[in-house]
C-alpha cells in the first residue's frame, strides 16, 4: 500500500490499514530501511510479561542506515550545523562523510578501550558534536549508551552509572551555557570514586579547563583518536539487542534505565521523522532539545540522519546573548522545521515581542512542540509571532517510553487545535479508560490515556528491573499500557493530553519524582517528613511545593528554604529546585499512611474553597491547620 500521506484523506485510509494490519503496516514501513538480514517474524508480544519482539532475527546496525548507506548520494551533504554558545565564535559543520569518518574513528577508540557489544558506556558532554559521535560511536560497536543530561548533579551520575554498571564514561573538561562556566569533568571526578564499575574516562578537551587526570582511568579522546583508524566494520546487531538506556523519573522510587532496542526503535524514529514533520530533503531542520533527553535521542541523532537530513545542532541557551537567539539562528541558518518546547516559547513570549522585531523568519515552514501541554496563549504567540500564521504547529505527544512521537496533527494537513495533539500516528492505537480500567467509548469524553497495541519504539523494559517495567506500565490496567496522562477526546474525536494524572511533576519540560526530590530534603538535619507536588507556574508549567514537617524551630526560612534547596540541586541538580516551601506539622494521611497529595495539590494552588472529601483521612483536622497556616516562603 502506499504510505504516504498528502491529505487528512490519506492520514484517514493509512490509518485504518495501519490498524487493521498493524503487521503488514510495520512491514511495509522496515522495507524502507537497510538489513543485512530481514527478519523472521515481525512481532511477537503479550501486555502480560510483558515481551514485546519487533522485527525478530533481523541483522542490522542503525548507524549503518544513518551514515554508511547516505554516503554514495549524500555524502557531501551537511549532516550537522553546529551554532556555539557563543554567536561569535564559528559555526563548526560536518558532512555525512565527515561524521561518517569520526564515528568509525571513535567506535575504533571505544574497541581499544575494551568496549564490545553490550557494554554499558555513560555519555556526560555538553552540546556539541562530539555528544552525538559518541552516541553513533556506541550504536555503531554495539554498545548501549546512557546519555546523562550535563544539568545533573554528580550523585545523580553515580546513581545512573552503578544502576546499569556502566564500564566508560565519556565526558569532557566543561563548556559554557550562556555565560556560565559548567566544569563537567569536576562533577564527573566527585562521581567516580563511588562508581567501581568504571574502568576508564575519555574526556573531550572542549575548552582547555584547568583538570585532573587520573592515570590509569582518564585518557584524552584526540590522543586515542591519533592512535586508531577510520575503517570500522559495524557490530551486524538483532533488531531486539539494547540500543540505549534513558533514565527517567517515575512517582516512586529511583529514576528508572528506561531500555530501547535498535530494530524498532529505528523503524518508528525515522518513519515518524519524516512524516510528522513532512520532512523533504532540502530542508533545514533544528530541534532545540538536548542529547541528555529522549527528545534529542529521537530528533536530534537517530531521526534525522535517517532521514539524511541537515540539521541544527545548538550549545546555547534561548536567552544568551539575549532573548532573540533563537530566531537569530533561524535566520543565520534559514532554518525550515523548528521544534522546542512550550517552557522555551512561555518565557521568550514573556520577555517581549521586540526580540522578534527585525527578525526576518520567513524561511519558517513548520513548528513543533514537545514536552508537555502547550496552553492556548502560548500557541497563538507561537503561531502568530513566531510562525507569521504561516506554518502549521505540529504538537507531539509523547515520552521516553514510547521512544518516538505517537499522537500529534501531522504537518500541512490542515487540521490542528491550539492544545491538541489531535490524532494518533499511524499505527498507534490509543484509548480512553476510567478508573475502573473499562474502555470510555463515544467522544466528548476524558479519561486515563492507555495504548492498546504494541509499537515497534516502546520500551521493553527497565533496564535490571523488568517486574518493575511491568508494575509501572502493564499493571494498572490489564492488557493495556498506561502512559501516566490524562487525555481528553472531543465532541469531533481530537485528542487532548491534559497532563500527569500520577506523582510525576513536569517542570519545565523535565520530568522529575515527587519521591526523589523528597528523599533530598529529608536529608536535610532539621527535616521529619516531606511531600512534594505541582502548582501552575507560567513560564515553566509547574512548579514544585514542598510541605515540609521540621523538628526543630527554623527562625528563617528563606535560610532554610536556600538550604534545602542546595541539597536538591546536589542530589538531583538544579532544575529540580523547590519554588515554593510551606512548613507544616502535619500531613493528610490516609489510615494506611498514604499522603492525599490530591488535597496538598489543592492548596498548592491556591484552591482552597474546593478540597473535597476528607473523612478517609486518619486525622481530617490536619488539612484546616494547613490552610490556615498558609505561609509561603
Ligand atoms: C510526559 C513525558 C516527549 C519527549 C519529551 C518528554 C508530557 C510530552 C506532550 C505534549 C502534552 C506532553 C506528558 C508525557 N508531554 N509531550 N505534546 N502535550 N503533554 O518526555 O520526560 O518522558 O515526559 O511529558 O505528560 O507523559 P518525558
Amino acid at each position: 500500500m502506499n504510505l504516504a500521506i498528502k491529505t487528512y484523506q490519506d492520514y484517514l485510509s493509512v490509518y485504518k490499514y495501519s490498524t487493521q494490519e498493524p503487521e503488514n503496516f510495520w512491514a511495509d514501513v522496515a522495507d524502507t530501511f537497510s538489513w543485512k538480514q530481514k527478519w523472521s517474524n515481525v512481532l511477537e508480544w503479550n501486555f502480560k510479561e510483558p515481551k514485546i519482539e519487533w522485527f525478530k532475527n533481523a541483522k542490522f546496525n542503525i548507524t549503518y542506515n544513518c551514515l554508511d548507506r547516505h554516503l554514495s548520494e549524500n555524502g557531501d551533504k551537511i549532516a550537522y550545523i553546529w551554532e556555539p554558545n557563543n554567536p561569535s565564535e564559528e559555526v563548526r559543520k560536518l558532512t555525512y562523510n565527515q561524521l561518517h569518518f569520526q564515528v568509525c574513528k571513535f567506535a575504533n577508540v571505544l574497541k581499544a578501550n575494551g568496549i564490545k557489544k553490550g557494554d554499558r558506556v555513560c555519555i556526560y558532554l555538553p552540546m556539541i558534536p562530539e555528544a552525538l559521535i559518541a552516541m553513533l560511536a556506541c550504536a555503531r560497536v554495539g554498545a548501549i549508551h546512557s546519555v546523562v543530561f550535563a544539568g545533573f548533579s554528580s550523585q545523580s551520575i553515580s546513581d545512573r552509572i552503578n544502576d546499569s554498571q556502566c564500564s566508560l564514561v565519556i565526558t569532557a573538561d566543561g563548556s559554557f551555557r550562556g555565560d556560565k562556566k559548567v566544569e563537567l569533568k569536576k562533577i564527573v571526578d566527585e562521581a567516580l570514586p563511588s562508581c567501581p564499575s568504571i574502568k576508564k574516562c575519555i574526556v573531550f578537551n572542549n575548552r582547555n579547563f584547568d583538570i585532573n587526570m587520573l592515570s590509569g582511568r582518564d585518557v584524552f579522546w584526540h590522543s586515542e583518536f591519533a592512535k586508531v583508524d577510520e575503517l570500522n566494520e559495524p557490530e551486524w546487531m538483532d533488531a531486539e539487542d539494547p540500543l540505549f538506556i534513558l533514565y527517567t523519573s517515575g512517582s516512586t522510587g529511583k529514576p528508572k534505565g528506561v531500555l530501547h532496542t535498535c530494530g524498532g526503535y529505528m523503524v518508528m524514529v525515522g518513519y515518524s521523522f519524516q512524516t510528522v514533520f513532512n520532512f523533504e530533503p532540502q530542508q533545514i531542520f533544528w530541534c532545540t532539545a538536548d542529547v541528555g533527553w529522549v527528545t534529542g535521542h529521537s530528533y536530534i541523532v537517530y531521526g534525522p540522519l535517517l532521514n539524511a537530513a541537515t540539521s541544527i545542532v545548538f550549545e546555547g541557551i534561548p536567552t544568551f546573548p539575549d532573548a532573540g537567539r533563537f530566531w537569530d539562528v533561524i535566520d543565520k541558518h534559514q532554518v525550515n522545521i523548528f521544534y522546542t518546547a512550550p517552557t522555551a516559547i512561555r518565557s521568550l513570549m514573556a520577555m517581549g515581542d521586540e526580540f522578534l522585531e527585525e527578525k526576518n523568519l520567513s524561511s519558517l515552514q513548520v513548528l513543533g512542540s514537545v514536552g508537555e501541554p502547550i496552553n492556548e496563549e502560548a500557541w497563538y504567540w507561537f503561531h502568530d509571532k513566531v510562525g507569521k500564521e504561516k506554518c502549521p504547529i505540529v504538537d507531539t505527544w509523547w515520552q521516553t517510553e514510547t521512544g518516538a512521537t505517537m499522537m500529534t496533527p501531522i504537518a500541512k494537513l490542515g487540521i490542528a487545535k491550539p492544545g491538541y495533539a489531535m490524532y494518533p500516528m499511524p499505527g498507534i492505537q490509543p484509548i480512553l479508560v476510567n478508573e475502573k480500567g473499562e474502555e470510555i467509548l463515544g467522544n466528548g469524553v476524558e479519561g486515563n490515556l492507555c495504548i492498546k497495541f504494541p509499537w515497534p519504539s516502546m520500551s521493553r523494559s527497565v533496564y535490571g528491573d523488568h517486574n518493575r517495567f511491568q508494575q509501572t506500565y502493564f499493571s494498572a490496567y490489564p492488557n493495556l499500557y498506561f502512559t501516566g496522562d490524562g487525555c481528553k477526546r472531543d465532541e469531533e474525536g481530537f485528542y487532548r493530553i491534559t497532563g500527569r494524572v500520577d506523582d510525576v511533576i513536569n517542570v519545565s519540560g523535565h520530568r522529575i519524582g515527587t519521591g526523589e526530590v523528597e528523599d533530598a530534603i529529608n536529608d536535610h538535619e532539621c527535616v521529619v517528613e516531606s511531600a512534594v507536588v505541582a502548582y501552575p507556574h507560567d513560564i515553566k508549567g509547574q512548579g514544585i511545593y514542598a510541605f515540609i514537617i521540621c523538628d526543630k524551630l527554623v527562625d528563617d526560612v528563606n535560610q532554610f528554604k536556600i538550604e534545602v534547596n542546595k541539597i536538591v540541586s546536589e542530589r538531583i541538580g538544579a532544575f529540580s529546585k523547590l519554588d515554593k516551601i510551606q512548613l507544616v506539622k502535619a500531613l493528610p494521611k490516609t489510615r494506611s499512611g498514604k499522603i492525599m497529595r490530591r488535597i496538598l495539590r489543592k492548596i498548592a494552588e491556591g484552591d482552597i474553597s474546593s478540597i473535597g472529601d476528607t473523612s478517609t483521612l486518619l486525622d481530617p483536622s490536619v488539612v484546616d491547620k494547613i490552610k490556615a497556616g498558609v505561609v509561603v516562603f
